[in-house]
């Protein structure tokens, strides 16, 4: 089976995409600073696999600490692929590693810019060298210009508004060029999410935010386990449904299920570039969405209405009509889904890994 790279394979939508990987029967070298993840998290993948398959997954995971800014790590990290097993080097990359808090991006834009776009930059030319050319690279759908209505499809104005959104969008630029300059080589996907939420059935895997969780749903998990007191609503006067702000929800484990769908769309078709939206295609309220939660976990989470977040929009929906297509991918966990998955990593670990 293909040994494939994945960095930032320890975070949250990481840990999910290895195990898919794992369950698929791949070998993973992960890569990772830690900066924002625990390894916790990957021993738990290792225990969901064990556990599934009755055998021992310890030997297809090999976990590498380090930075992706790192040439020479990543050079050995290749170099011990094709020591390893039967003799294949590594043969795709799932591209994770990155920074991702909007806020802190604004106010040290030096860092985001040294660390997702030079850190991808090393990765991308280690590749190169390696003859390693099969990509998914986690866009993200921030790097959509904030004044569309409707769904948003690929080909929606590209207009980030801050340097975190800048730094997905300069990396989608540099693929664009690979690809354009070595267009027999490469096979790149750069996936943009929407709103990933919950975490795996078992509660043994979720996302685990350092701090007070910036983002609506781990805010509503801790509100849930009485950590925090009320969520704040950002803007009750949005033109949406309810006058809350409307976005994508999608399943960590099902945007994970894309990332394989992906790798394998690109190990079976000739070198390509695709820009590709992850999301449901179904928009929710913030209300809706502490509504859902509040049924199907049965708790009351109290919230009030504050004014509106600067960079917010009314709605962001993915038209995913692309991914539907070309992958045959279909996210299939509903809003409930998520809500009592995402609540029952929280009760499990009221303080994260
Ligand atoms: P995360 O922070 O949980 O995972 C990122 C992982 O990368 C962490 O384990 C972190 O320790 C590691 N990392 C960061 N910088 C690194 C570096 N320079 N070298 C090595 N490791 C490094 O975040 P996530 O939610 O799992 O997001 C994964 C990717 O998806 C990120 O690139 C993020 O920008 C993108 N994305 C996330 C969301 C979301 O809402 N979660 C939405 C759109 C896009
Ligand atoms: N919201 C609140 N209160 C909170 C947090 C959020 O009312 O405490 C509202 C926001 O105003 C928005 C909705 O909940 O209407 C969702 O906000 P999030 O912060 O959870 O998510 P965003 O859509 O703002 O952004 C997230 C990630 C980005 C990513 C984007 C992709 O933070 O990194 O999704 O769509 F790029």
């Amino acid at each position: 089976m293909k040994k494939i790279l994945v960095t930032g394979g320890a975070g949250f939508i990481g840990s999910h995409t290895c195990l898919v990987l794992l369950q698929k029967g791949y070998e993973i070298f992960v890569i990772d600073s830690f900066i924002n993840s625990s390894r916790k998290s990957l021993k738990n993948v290792l225990k969901i696999v064990d556990e599934e398959k009755k055998s021992s997954f310890s030997k297809k995971l090999k976990i590498f600490e380090g930075d992706i800014r790192n040439k020479e790590l990543l050079e050995e990290i290749f170099n011990k692929s094709r020591s390893d097993g039967n003799g294949n080097g590594i043969e795709g990359v799932i591209h994770f590693a990155g920074l991702k808090a909007v806020e802190e991006s604004v106010n040290n834009p030096f860092l985001y810019w040294e660390s997702n776009i030079f850190g991808s930059i090393n990765l991308f030319d280690v590749m190169h060298k390696n003859n390693c050319h099969t990509l998914v690279f986690s866009s993200s759908a921030s790097i959509y210009g904030k004044n569309q209505t409707g769904k948003i499809d690929e080909y929606s104005q590209i207009n980030p508004i801050n340097p975190y959104g800048t730094t997905k969008m300069v990396i989608e630029r540099l693929l664009e060029d690979l690809q354009r300059s070595f267009n027999l080589t490469w096979r790149i996907a750069s996936l943009r999410y929407f709103n990933p939420i919950g975490a795996h059935y078992s509660g043994l895997i979720g996302e685990s935010p350092i701090g007070i969780p910036n983002n609506i749903f781990p805010y509503i998990t801790k509100v849930a386990f009485g950590a925090l007191k009320e969520v704040r609503i950002f803007g009750d006067d949005w033109p949406t449904i309810d006058g809350t702000g409307v976005r994508d929800y999608i399943h960590v484990m099902d945007l994970a299920e894309g990332h394989i769908k992906t790798l394998e769309y690109l190990f079976d078709n000739k070198p390509n570039i695709i820009n590709m939206n992850l999301g449901t295609g179904k928009g929710f309220s913030v209300l809706e969405l502490i509504n859902t939660f509040e049924n199907v976990n049965n708790l009351k989470i109290p919230y009030v209405f504050n004014s509106r977040r600067s960079g917010d929009v009314a709605s962001l929906v993915a038209n995913n009509s692309l991914a539907k297509k070309l992958l045959n991918w279909e996210p299939n966990r509903s809003l409930r889904q998520m809500c009592k998955d995402g609540w029952k990593w929280q009760f499990k670990n009221p303080e994260g890994y």
